[in-house]
């Protein structure tokens, strides 16, 4: 049974993987916590990008001699194979490391077993420890491992009666700054930001990742544009050149096929994509089942006209044929409030 100190420093472990978000891809987002015998944390560390030290690796470095003997609390098993750096289960044995307290097993073919291996080191290891949190925080790796596709998240900011633009085609801002700024972190902890040509001819998004003050982020995601025909204008503030941009077009009298470009998109090492819209794009991921989480942004506002958020798809015509979600969250963002929705799978 894991500690209280054990939990408090895997809830730890936790946020340092969240810091890595959007930056470790193909990798997992990993953190992890070194404890001493008595229970005080002596180094910590994790996995800040792909071919970067792994979560252990940088722990067991700012611990040095003080690893023996310790506690090492991991958001994920170590590996146990050799990939771009050598497998973290032997630095973990030749630092000393007593025993392993690990949320979630390596599911990844052929990499797990590094907690059995381990064991049979001599190694005290308890595997499960605050194991929804620890799955949380590396979710959109463990569904490409679990299915070979990148996990999608369909981003909305609407107003109460469901609307993202008014009928004159103005959708800015109908959401605060705090929601905008949170939406920025989505987007930032994202690999890749789609949307379709429709939003860049209303809006001219730059889809980049910004600070509250304007400033760029430095890691910057991919920015994807549906664009069948090729109606993306050349000076369009997404072809800028402070991110990378992927413009997808279609063979003549078809739509870019969304399960075709995902199987790309993971090809090229994307493992989270974050969907803004519009309302015809959303549609489309949804009818075609790949929308894995819903994050809504909801103003305390009323349109009462112009464009619903999800537009142009197979919709509804019965409440009997609804499509449901799962509410999972439920948070206050400035003065609006953020919604997140899972599929009923
Ligand atoms: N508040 C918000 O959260 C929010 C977010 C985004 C946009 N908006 C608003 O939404 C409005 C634009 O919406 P929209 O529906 O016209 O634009 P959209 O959904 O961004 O883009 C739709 C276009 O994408 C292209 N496309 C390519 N492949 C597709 C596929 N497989 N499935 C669906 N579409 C595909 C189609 O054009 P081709 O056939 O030419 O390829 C389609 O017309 C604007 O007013 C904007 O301000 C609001």
């Amino acid at each position: 049974m894991a500690s209280e100190l054990e939990q408090d420093a895997m809830r730890r472990a936790v946020a340092l993987a969240a810091r890595g978000l959007g930056a470790t891809s193909p990798n997992p987002p990993v953190g992890c916590v070194l404890l001493d015998p008595a229970g005080a944390v002596v180094g910590e560390g994790f996995h800040e990008r792909a071919g970067g030290a792994h979560a252990e690796v940088a722990a067991l470095a700012a611990a040095g001699e003080r690893a023996r003997g310790a506690t090492a609390v991991l958001t994920l098993e170590p590996c146990r194979h050799h990939g771009r750096t050598p497998p973290c289960t032997d630095a973990l044995l030749a630092a000393g490391v007593r025993r392993l307290v690990v949320g979630v097993l390596d599911p990844a073919d052929g990499h797990g077993g590094g907690a059995e291996q381990l064991r049979a080191a001599g190694v005290d290891v308890e595997t499960g420890v605050l194991a929804d949190a620890c799955e949380q925080v590396a979710e959109a790796w463990l569904h490409v491992v679990r299915t070979g596709r990148p996990f999608v998240t369909l981003k909305l900011a609407t107003t109460v009666d469901g609307r993202v633009a008014a009928a004159d085609g103005s959708s800015r801002w109908i959401t605060g700054p705090a929601a905008r700024a949170d939406a920025h972190l989505l987007r930032a902890g994202s690999d890749a930001v789609l949307v379709g040509v429709g939003t860049v001819l209303a809006d001219d998004p730059a889809l980049t990742a910004r600070d509250p003050d304007g400033r760029l982020r430095e890691r910057q995601p991919l920015r994807v544009v549906l664009d069948s025909r090729g109606r993306t204008p050349r000076g369009a503030a997404v072809r800028d050149a402070s991110a990378p941009t992927l413009v997808v077009e279609a063979p003549p009298g078809e739509r870019v096929d969304l399960a075709a470009l995902l199987a790309k998109l993971r090809a090229d090492d994307v493992v989270s994509v974050l969907v803004e819209g519009g309302p015809t794009v959303a549609a489309a991921f949804l009818d075609a089942g790949l929308v894995d989480r819903v994050v809504a942004y909801v103003a305390p506002a009323l349109m009462g006209s112009g464009r619903s958020a999800v537009e142009n798809g197979a919709g509804t015509t019965s409440i009997a044929a609804l499509r449901r979600f799962r509410l999972d969250d439920l948070t206050r963002v400035g003065d609006d409030v953020r919604l997140t929705l899972r599929p009923v799978r």
